[in-house]
């Protein structure tokens, strides 16, 4: 240390960039922004939007509904094939690194982002915290899967929201000394804009009665690429349409495919936009049922008591099935008429709420960090 500065010198503030790419990352990256703004002495925060997402509906939208600040830094990589996206990130994730030395890098979920600006980090030796870590399905075609398991295996920090993900970290190898249960961000986010979203005249204007209506989401790779795969799903769910209206925003990837393939087929859902954060919340809130592919909202619809199938073959979120309100239908049109037969049939699920999804995952996140980087920091030398 040199003499002038003496061993009581004040530290300087932890730099930490965040990074959030995808429609799913920004209600994560909410709560801790927020809560790393609440610390503004002990951290100066960068945000970086990868521009993975860049559609008004996909992004901006959240940005404004969740009070999310302007990004420092917009990298504007967009759409691509998974190679290309990630590379792209890469590089320029890896250029803005060396300019801003960042004491932390901060990742949210299992996007191609995510990976991305990890392997970035880690290969500048700048360690990583990976939120919503040690979630896995076990299926290896998901692209997330590989995102997530990748992800882990070099992050510092591996903050989970369950406790399978701690199981599947120890079977990996992982060090159990940076595992940290801190509950979920996602939920955060949802707790906190609940009765915004409750206020809303969404069901009104759309002319939905409480428990009346159904939501559908679809946009995983597996459902949604195929045309076939496609045009079975919506055999069966317009089928669900025909007795009480299924509204379905419709995913960019997803619109892509009917607009293709599916022209002039029958569709009997209430097709709309991407809705932004508080609209959908607000639709979920009073679903019959809601089905969908995306992980998310199996999360989601856990904390809200809603029954949700979902229609895939498996989920790296197995509490919401264990504990909550979440039901793994699978892709059978069959099976998926079945799951619905018996919805409409039974009295709501009685879900809990899983352990620590109580709205302070951001503050025990950020209590971590801040305890384990503030010794590494050096003094201050402003
Ligand atoms: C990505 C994530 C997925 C997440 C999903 C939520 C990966 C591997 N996948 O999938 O985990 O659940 O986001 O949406 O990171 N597009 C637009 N506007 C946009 C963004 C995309 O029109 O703002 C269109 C483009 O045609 C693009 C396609 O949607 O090619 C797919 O986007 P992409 O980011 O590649 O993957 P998602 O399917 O959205």
């Amino acid at each position: 240390m040199p003499a002038s500065q003496s061993k009581t010198a004040p530290h300087r503030p932890i730099r930490l960039l965040a990074v959030a790419g995808a429609r799913p990352n920004f209600m994560k990256i909410a709560p801790l922004m927020k809560e790393l703004a609440l610390r503004r002495d002990r951290f100066e925060p960068i945000l970086v939007h990868t521009g993975q997402h860049y559609d008004q509906a996909m992004s901006e939208s959240f940005f404004r509904d969740l009070g999310i600040p302007e990004p420092d830094v917009n990298l504007g990589v967009g759409s691509g094939s998974h190679g290309e996206q990630t590379a792209q990130v890469l590089v320029a994730i890896e250029k803005l690194l060396v300019e801003r030395k960042p004491d932390v890098v901060l990742v949210v979920g299992d996007v191609n982002s995510t990976i991305a600006a990890t392997l970035a980090a880690v290969k500048l030796h700048v360690p990583v915290a990976h939120v919503e870590s040690g979630l896995r399905s076990g299926d290896r075609a998901m692209p997330e899967e590989i995102n997530r398991v990748l992800t882990d295996a070099v992050s510092e920090w591996l903050f989970t929201t369950e406790p399978s993900a701690e199981t599947n970290l120890l079977r990996e190898g992982v060090p159990k000394e940076k595992i940290h249960f801190v509950g979920n961000v996602m939920i955060d986010t949802l707790l906190a804009h609940r009765e915004h979203a409750r206020r809303l005249d969404s069901l009104e204007r759309l002319g939905l009665s409480p428990r009346g209506y159904a939501v559908l989401t679809l946009h995983r790779p597996s459902n949604v690429d195929s045309p076939d795969q496609l045009r079975r799903l919506f055999g069966v769910l317009s089928r669900l349409g025909d007795r009480l209206p299924v509204v379905f925003p419709v995913h960019p990837r997803t619109r892509g495919v009917i607009e293709k393939n599916l022209q002039g087929e029958r569709i009997n859902l209430r097709m709309t936009e991407p809705l932004g954060y508080l609209e959908f919340l607000r639709l979920l809130m009073d679903a019959q049922m809601v089905l969908t592919d995306s992980g998310g909202i199996q999360e989601e619809t856990t904390a809200l008591g809603v029954p949700c199938l979902t229609l895939r073959e498996s989920t790296e979120r197995p509490v919401t099935v264990s504990e909550g309100t979440n039901t793994i239908v699978g892709t059978d049109p069959r099976a998926i008429e079945k799951a619905i037969e018996k919805q409409l049939a039974s009295p709501w699920p009685a879900g809990r709420t899983p352990a620590l999804w109580d709205g302070r995952a951001a503050v025990r996140i950020v209590d971590i960090l801040e305890r384990d980087l503030s010794g590494r920091i050096g003094p201050s030398v402003g």
